[in-house]
């Protein structure tokens, strides 16, 4: 192939990255006719990455080039560049407002008014070190009519819009860029995980009549409430399934590799689903033997971790006006989601009906991406692509720059 022939055939790919605590995905996917087609992927244990931040460049930078190495030769093209995920506790949303007056009478909104209104909504107080990810439109209001999806060429004499801000520290969005960037990888553009994650896991009518989704990852759980199919509220609760495992290196102190797969093999977040008698062998630190605990002790470690997990979101979602909007329920994604038991927790707990999350597939996508902890990678190759469609439909509507847009699936 030459030069050209391998660039064109390079631009019907979607390349998406997801850095995660625990492991970094690389997923290619090529754009066709009927939609995304998967084409290949690589997976490498986080190195040098926590919760989102980088804290060991050259090791990130590794776990990348591993990645995409594998990614490479999965899918037979070179990964040039990509779209990365941003997450962890560093990025927060809040909602703001904002509007103009368009005169005494009535007349109708062109494009550059509704970008002013954006504008105002937008200008809250920024500290310097922060940067806009996303700016989610939610609705427009028009006079006293709100609700408005689209108000290009409508009459009003004022024009308001409500936004979900989401920020992120700029060190932390640079250092994620500039790890990629060291893998030999040009960063295309940045979204925030759990969005992006919404596209692979959650039907339009659930974003309508009111969702969380709760990505539940090694370092932490991400929330993301859609209600009338706009983004209502975003959080993080600093607690994820490696917590549960150091919960279990603590508790029948042995050493974190054992206590992960006693948790994957024989842990439960509700004690009662145990049977009574089960006896785990559990190897010891240091040189002593490995001793046989009862398995419903692994239970009382993990039991009470889910229920605070699940009443931090409860707590969460009621202190900012959210747990009625969520009349849909609650989604769990990430490989936390894994845990036996966690749904009965999530439900008694947050007293809303859950249910796991298993990715939408891709056409071709091997069986084993379709589990919760690839469905924000997935998701990410699935936002970019909808994207772009709505770029080129937008190009000649508003600024293609509104990010905005792409939380409202299908608009
Ligand atoms: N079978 C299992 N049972 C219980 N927990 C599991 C299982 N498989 C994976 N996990 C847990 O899932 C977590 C990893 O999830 P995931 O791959 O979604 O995280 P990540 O994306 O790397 O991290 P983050 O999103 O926090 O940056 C780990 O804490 C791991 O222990
Ligand atoms: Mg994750």
């Amino acid at each position: 192939m030459n030069q050209a022939t391998m660039s064109a055939a390079n631009d019907n790919l979607i390349v998406a990255i997801d850095l995660g605590s625990s492991k970094t995905v690389v997923l290619v996917a090529e754009i066709t006719g009927n939609g995304l087609r998967y084409r290949g992927h690589g997976v490498s244990e986080s190195r040098g990455s926590r919760k989102g931040v980088i804290v060991d460049l050259e090791r990130a930078v590794a776990s990348i080039q591993k990645a995409v190495e594998q990614a490479e030769n999965s899918a037979g093209a070179p990964v040039e560049r990509a779209i990365v995920g941003i997450g962890g506790a560093h990025v927060r949303g809040v909602n703001s407002q904002g509007g103009i007056s368009l005169g005494l009478k009535a007349r109708e909104i062109s494009r550059d008014e509704i970008r002013q209104a954006v504008e105002k909504a937008r200008a809250i107080p920024l500290p310097a070190d922060r940067e806009v990810l996303h700016l989610l439109p939610q609705e427009f209001v028009l006079d006293e009519q709100s609700g408005i999806h689209d108000p290009l060429g409508m009459m009003a004499t004022r024009l308001e819009v409500r936004v979900h801000i989401l920020t992120a520290a700029s060190s932390a969005v640079q250092n994620v860029v500039t790890a990629v960037n060291r893998a030999g990888v040009e960063v295309q553009d940045t979204v925030y995980e759990p969005l992006a994650c919404a596209d692979s896991v959650l039907r339009n009518d659930e974003r309508e009549v009111g969702v969380c989704l709760a990505d539940i990852g090694a370092g932490s759980t991400e929330m993301i409430v859609f209600h009338e199919g706009a983004v209502a509220h975003t959080a993080v609760i600093p607690i994820g399934g490696d917590h549960f495992t150091s919960d279990l290196t603590v508790g029948l102190a042995t050493p974190g590799v054992e206590a992960e797969k006693i948790k994957r093999t024989y842990g439960n977040a509700v004690v009662t689903l145990i049977p009574e008698g089960n006896e785990v062998e559990v190897p010891s630190v240091g040189d002593r033997p490995s001793r046989m605990v009862q398995q419903r002790f692994v239970g009382e470690i993990l039991e009470p971790r889910a229920r605070e997990l699940f009443e931090m979101m409860r707590v969460n979602l009621r202190q900012a006006g959210m747990l009625d909007l969520c009349a849909g329920g609650c989604v769990l994604s990430g490989g936390g989601t894994r845990l036996a038991g966690i749904l009965d927790v999530a439900e008694s707990t947050l007293r809303r009906p859950v249910r796991v999350s298993w990715p939408t597939p891709m056409a071709k996508m091997p069986r084993t991406l379709a589990e919760p902890e690839f469905a924000t990678v997935l998701g990410m190759a699935m936002y970019w692509h909808r994207a772009r469609i709505a770029r080129g439909m937008q190009e000649d509507r508003w600024s293609s720059k509104f990010k905005a847009w792409f939380a409202r699936k299908g608009a």
